[in-house]
């Protein structure tokens, strides 16, 4: 007999999902940023699978809303499309046909007795205001966002208790401005990137008053929190780590939930001439709209270590302050390149208790992406995905930890409920806890979908000596 591994009462247990990896882009008046990459530059995405249907959740939603509450899923979170509610993205009205869709998964979500999460950006900016405005950089597009905003809570926050505002605000400007690997696949440009990273805080805020304003449920925000861990305890290794901790984490986390940026991220930044441009009611409204309770996605750790080189760059960029350390021993995901280790997890618990008030929060998203999942199959064509269970074991062991020593966490989403889409890597790495078959669009439950739903009913599960 191992140890028991239990959570709290009405535990939130499901999995999170978006948009754009799912729905495809069938009936929306406008592309994101994703939908145009993928349009004009389909080499960059793994076998040359672009948006157009992905999951095709837009006509199975039914069906697969019901396979997920079959696997024990109470609460899902997927996101509403700007390009796809909003049909004039100067006023916010919305489109009839995006309406009576979004209508039909709160329903079917609410038919099945699982709690709908709304997220309401998931990297999609529309590309339109990309190329008109310069985008997130522009704080014209803030205001579009909040328009938006507006129309969904108008519409949907009668019917939806928990939104969110961004998901992973942070890999916008890491991945779009600094290191080149989403549209529009920009590097080193450290001044964008850093007022870009204000202006969604500020949208996020502004969304965060507006939804008060309107509506009675509850709003947070989505991040993807990489603990970060120094190479040795030198002073050298440890200012890397603060650094790059600061920047990474703590410029989306602190006025999230603090309502004011780090001082020493906005000395940092003042002193090498890149600070965001502000205002004293900007910041007010940053001050007065923190989140209701935060969502924290974790995959991987960020070791750094000092840099051993100067870098070379035309611009300010964070990354002169450090340099990725590779871990002798680590254990990594051999797919996606990522670090495995669920010892994270205990840290997030117990940084939000000690530094972030205690805040309500959920894992957000958790998971592993494995390449050729279909070796795996047995004889019925079910896939065992063992290691995925071990992998969730593992996590969720840490997080029943971290609960156990105070931490105020309500739930954990895996990612994802069903195989979908990916930013460039299409559907290299499977996540789901049911499997898809891009031909037919057969799903099949895995294995991990079946222990998933063991997991919910006794709300914890044995986790078996070594
Ligand atoms: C998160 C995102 O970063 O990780 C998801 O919120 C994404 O959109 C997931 O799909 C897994 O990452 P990837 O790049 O392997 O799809």
């Amino acid at each position: 007999m191992g140890e028991i591994v239990s959570f709290p009462n009405k535990f939130w247990w499901g999995a999170a999902m978006s948009g754009p990896q799912m729905e495809g882009t069938e009936d929306k008046l406008h592309e994101n940023i994703m939908d145009y990459w993928s349009k004009t530059q389909i080499e960059d995405f793994f076998h040359g699978v672009g948006s157009k249907i992905t999951t095709d959740f837009y006509h199975r939603y039914k069906e697969d809303i019901q396979m997920m509450r079959s696997i024990g899923m109470n609460s899902i979170r997927t996101s509403i499309q700007w390009t796809r509610l909003i049909k004039d993205l100067e006023t916010g009205e919305p489109d009839k046909k995006a309406v009576e869709f979004y209508s039909n998964v709160i329903k079917e979500c609410k038919k099945n007795g699982i709690e709908l999460i709304l997220n309401l950006h998931h990297f999609d900016l529309p590309v339109e205001l990309l190329q008109k405005y310069g985008g997130w950089a522009n704080k014209h597009v803030v205001d579009l966002f909040v328009k938006f905003a507006k129309t969904a809570f108008r519409l949907f926050g009668d019917q939806v208790k928990y939104w969110t505002t961004f998901n992973e605000p942070m890999v916008i400007p890491e991945a779009g401005y600094l290191c080149g690997f989403h549209y529009p696949k920009k590097k080193n440009e450290g001044k964008e990137a850093v007022q870009i990273i204000y202006n969604i805080n500020l949208a996020s805020a502004k969304c965060v008053e507006v939804f008060h304003d309107m509506c009675d449920g509850e709003i947070g925000i989505i991040l993807n929190l990489t603990p970060t861990y120094p190479r040795s305890n030198e002073p050298e290794d440890l200012k890397a780590s603060k650094i790059t901790d600061l920047f990474y984490n703590r410029s989306f986390l602190d006025p999230a939930v603090h309502g004011y940026f780090p001082e020493e991220l906005t000395e940092l930044l003042s002193k090498n001439h890149v600070l965001w441009e502000t205002t004293p009611a900007e910041l007010d409204t940053i001050s007065k709209n923190t989140v209701d309770f935060l969502g924290v996605n974790y995959y991987h750790p960020k070791r750094v270590k000092a840099r051993e080189q100067v870098l070379e760059a035309e611009q300010w960029t964070p990354e002169q302050y450090y340099e990725e350390y590779e871990m002798p021993g680590r254990r990594m995901n051999p797919y996606r390149g990522w670090e495995i280790y669920p010892e994270a997890i205990y840290d997030i618990a117990m940084n939000v208790k000690e530094n972030y008030n205690n805040i309500s929060w959920f894992i957000s998203e958790n998971g592993m992406g494995v390449e050729g999942e279909e070796q795996y199959k047995d004889s019925e064509g079910k896939i065992k995905d063992d290691y995925r269970i071990d992998f969730y074991k593992e996590h969720l062991f840490q997080l029943s930890k971290g609960i156990k020593e105070g931490s105020n966490c309500f739930g954990y989403h895996a990612w994802t409920g069903i195989d979908c889409w990916s930013w460039n890597n299409a559907y290299k790495n499977r996540y789901g806890f049911i499997g898809l078959d891009l031909k037919t669009q057969k799903r099949t439950i895995k294995k991990s979908g079946n222990w998933f739903k063991t997991v919910s009913e006794n709300n914890g599960f044995v986790m078996e000596e070594e």
